[in-house]
């Protein structure tokens, strides 16, 4: 997503910095209560995107830089912990602007032609990037393509909208090119796998609502299903029966909504794994109706001038604000992922704004508190499941059950006064950590005692605080 002249000039009213209030300890805890067996939606992950070359930002680093911004990616000890990696699957005939070069620069004369693939062998940093990732024992990387090569689309370009020839209402000359388009889409998963990278889910469209100057494509739900139709049995032909598809990266939820309406009218929902949505023309609000999973895969701070703070009075792109976005998508959304858009940016790009999590300026970084915010949901591993978690004043709680028996909590103090939380939760759990991220701390491992089955540490006013239960018996875990 890009910048209009609005948001560039919001750009020049810069927020003022409030000073939190000094902290006080309360007299009496505040209690959180876990439930297992009150159980939600279950948790594929968190994540960025390396599109539009920012990946190479991360190859270029000198180390130890290089190293130090993967841990803060990926290391689930001492940085966030991201679990999905969305790429993009260029379309372009070249990598320069924010364009990703295409694997089909030019299609074959007929539909049913044989392609001519070049792979770069790059992916426009991408592919280092995610293997990257899989040595940080990421398995959850999800390839999306903006739009088909222009060759394939009823406007002749990659970019500027225009419809994949053959879907309804979109015919051409040259023919129907749906089962071409995903023959390409299924060449990209196999040229990750060949270099180590097994694509775990796949799309093939982007913000197709708005039309734009870089890689885009129109598509309303229903000529999503028409490819849809295709491209699942065209996957599990090619022995990717695993690998799920996501359609359609509205640039909202509104849309997004209708979006899984239509497919699910099309009869191809159960072809889907997730409705994906981005939450910049409407935010998530409610429940989506559909069947499927749900998945937040791209937003950002347009607005807000380049910003660390945790805490910032009006702010867009403060930590906290974020933490409290991906709380929202997750806990009362239903989302299964919540996907940010840029991990890493420079500073010349629009104006140096809050769209990446961490400003790579040449040979040196900055990371933002947003980073922090979700390296708080860290413990919540792929797989989780959601169970309830309630009470306590001013604060928000979410608890996840992961897979290997371990119960994460995620709470986030809303008060502006440091408060002791108490979170009680039935069973054996010889060990409990806690961390917390403040203005003035990220991650910060903070001292837990624990006595009557409730675990207790402090929290500053409008910090976030993770805990994490573990070692539990066999009995217990069996026990959920
Ligand atoms: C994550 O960070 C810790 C602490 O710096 C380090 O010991 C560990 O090796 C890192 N993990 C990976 C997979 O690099
Ligand atoms: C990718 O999948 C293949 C085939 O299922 C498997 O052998 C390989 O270990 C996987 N690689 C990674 C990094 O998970
Ligand atoms: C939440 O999402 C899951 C799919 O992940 C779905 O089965 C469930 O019905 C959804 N819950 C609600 C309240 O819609
Ligand atoms: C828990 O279960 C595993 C696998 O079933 C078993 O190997 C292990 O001994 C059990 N541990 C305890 C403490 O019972």
């Amino acid at each position: 997503m890009h910048f209009t002249l609005s948001q560039v000039a919001a750009l020049a009213v810069a927020a003022p910095l409030t000073v939190a209030a000094p902290s006080v300890e309360p007299r009496q805890a505040q209690k959180v209560t876990i439930d297992l067996t009150k159980k939600y939606q279950t948790i594929d992950g968190f994540g960025f995107s390396g599109a539009f070359q920012r990946a190479n930002l991360v190859v270029n680093l000198k180390e130890p830089k290089q190293t130090e911004v993967l841990d803060l990616l990926f290391n689930t000890t001492s940085g966030a912990g991201f679990s999905i990696v969305r790429n993009g699957i260029g379309s372009s005939q070249d990598s320069s602007k924010d364009y990703m070069n295409t694997i089909l620069p030019k299609c074959p004369s007929a539909p049913d032609g044989t392609p001519d693939y070049k792979w770069d062998g790059k992916d426009s940093g991408q592919l280092w990037l995610s293997q990257q990732a899989v040595k940080y024992g990421v398995k959850t990387f999800y390839n999306d393509a903006w739009s088909a090569p222009g060759c394939m689309k009823t406007n002749g370009q990659d970019t500027n909208g225009g419809s994949l020839c053959g879907v309804s209402g979109a015919s051409c000359k040259s023919g129907n090119w749906i089962q071409a388009y995903a023959n390409y889409l299924i060449k990209d998963i196999q040229l990750y796998q060949e270099n180590g990278v097994n694509v775990t889910h796949l799309g093939f469209l982007n913000e197709p609502d708005y039309t734009t100057q870089y890689a885009s494509m129109s598509s309303s739900g229903t000529q999503a299903a028409d490819v849809i139709k295709v491209l699942r049995p065209s996957l599990d032909k090619a022995g990717f029966t695993n690998v799920g598809i996501n359609c359609c990266e509205a640039t909202g939820w509104n849309v997004a909504s209708q979006h899984a309406s239509q497919i699910a009218a099309a009869g191809a929902e159960n072809m889907v794994y997730a409705i994906t949505s981005h939450e910049y023309t409407s935010r998530i609000s409610g429940v989506m109706k559909t069947t499927r999973r749900v998945w937040q895969t791209e937003y950002s701070d347009l607005n807000g001038g380049w910003s660390t703070a945790w805490y910032q009075s009006g702010g867009t792109g403060d930590g906290y604000t974020w933490a409290n976005t991906v709380f929202n998508g997750i806990v009362n959304s239903n989302l299964s992922a919540y996907v940010f858009w840029e991990g890493v940016q420079d500073r010349a790009t629009n104006n140096n704004n809050n769209e990446k999590l961490i400003l790579v300026d040449g040979q040196t970084y900055q990371v933002s508190k947003r980073l922090w915010a979700f390296a708080q949901f860290r413990i919540v591993r792929p797989g989780a499941v959601r169970v309830g978690a309630s009470g306590g004043s001013n604060l928000k709680s979410a608890a996840f059950l992961n897979t290997d028996g371990s119960v994460a909590v995620v709470i986030i103090n809303s008060g502006t006064s440091a408060q002791t939380v108490g979170v009680s939760l039935t069973g054996a759990y010889p060990s409990v950590s806690a961390f917390f991220t403040d203005n003035t701390n990220d991650a910060k491992s903070v001292a837990v005692t624990t006595s009557d089955g409730t675990s207790s540490a402090s929290v500053p006013g409008r910090g976030m605080i993770s805990f994490l239960f573990r070692g539990a018996s066999n009995a217990t875990a069996a026990a959920v």
